[in-house]
């Protein structure tokens, strides 16, 4: 089982600049709550309770105001800097010392997802004990992302952004990867636009046929929220889910509840915390 994650929440997010002159994208509002829990709330939901948030130079201070250490979440949570987008695999170069000997999850801290079936899925993917997954979803604009072609949940090939790709098929910001990643991400070398690339990684295990997939499926929602035409979309998404059906979407105090991980002290010492407020009356409503 992979217990430890980490999130890549740093980046310069310029094409939604001026928004993240002063504060960075991952700590922006998604409807009622910082992009940062959702992601989060993918890790803890898949049971992985040892977490490394990466962040950009300088922003750490930021984010532990809101998400401290991890205990008041029954979690391991600790950050470490990148003082420049170097690429997503840097993740895995900056990660070593927490990754150790073990296999890891690691999802952008800009991707949202929801659905129905995803806590199963979770649960498959952190099974790997060897090579590569990667969660794929149907998308109608493949050209924006990493693209896979498949056969049945094998990998037949995987590129970034081809201008026309015949597949559908976006590679997602969530990877699950065995211990060779760190290896295997030392010894990539930066692409034209002199960053190391996810899909050379990615290629590297394909190349060794290690490399699988899993789907989100029909029912499953998957979103990017690189540009603020996307933020919205987001927003407006976990705002009808929300108000339509009574609960919140990455309420962390909840999954960490239902995980076994707090008792409702740990809630109510929550509560004191965020205030008064729409996310405070809701913890108020779970433990009563
Ligand atoms: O969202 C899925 C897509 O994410 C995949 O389909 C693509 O294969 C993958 O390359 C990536 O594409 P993006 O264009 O969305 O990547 P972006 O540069 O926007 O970075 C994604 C997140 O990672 C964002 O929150 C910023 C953060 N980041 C990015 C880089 C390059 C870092 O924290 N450090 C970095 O060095």
């Amino acid at each position: 089982m992979i217990k430890k994650g980490i999130i890549l929440a740093g980046g310069m997010g310029t094409r939604m600049s001026p928004l993240t002159k002063a504060v960075n994208k991952q700590l922006l509002p998604i409807y009622d709550k910082p992009l940062i829990f959702y992601p989060l709330s993918i890790l803890m939901l898949a049971k992985i309770r040892d977490v490394l948030i990466i962040v950009n130079k300088g922003q750490m201070d930021q984010y532990r105001k809101l998400i401290p250490d991890g205990k008041k979440l029954g979690m391991k949570i600790e950050y470490i800097e990148q003082d420049k987008p170097r690429g997503l695999p840097d993740a895995f170069i900056l990660g070593e010392k927490f990754i150790k000997k073990d296999n890891v999850a690691m999802i952008l801290g800009d991707n949202f997802f929801y659905g129905q079936s995803l806590s199963k899925m979770l649960f498959d993917c952190v099974k790997i004990k060897k090579g590569a997954k990667v969660v794929l979803h149907k998308v109608s604009n493949p050209e924006k992302f990493g693209v896979a072609t498949v056969k049945g949940k094998k990998i037949l090939s995987i590129k970034e952004k081809p201008k026309n790709s015949k597949s559908d098929l976006a590679v997602t910001g969530l990877y699950f990867f065995d211990n060779k990643v760190v290896k295997l991400a030392n010894k990539l070398k930066p692409s034209k636009r002199n960053e190391l690339e996810i899909v050379d990684l990615l290629n590297s295990y394909r190349k060794i046929n290690q490399l699988s997939s899993e789907f989100l499926g029909r029912g499953g929602a998957w979103l990017d929220t690189g540009s603020i035409e996307d933020f919205y979309k987001t927003s407006n998404f976990v705002s009808a889910i929300e108000n339509l059906q009574g609960f919140k979407i990455a309420c962390l105090e909840e999954i960490s509840l239902n995980n076994n991980w707090i008792n409702k002290n740990k809630v109510y010492e929550a509560i004191k915390f965020y205030g008064n407020c729409d996310y405070s009356k809701y913890l108020k409503k779970i433990i009563s």
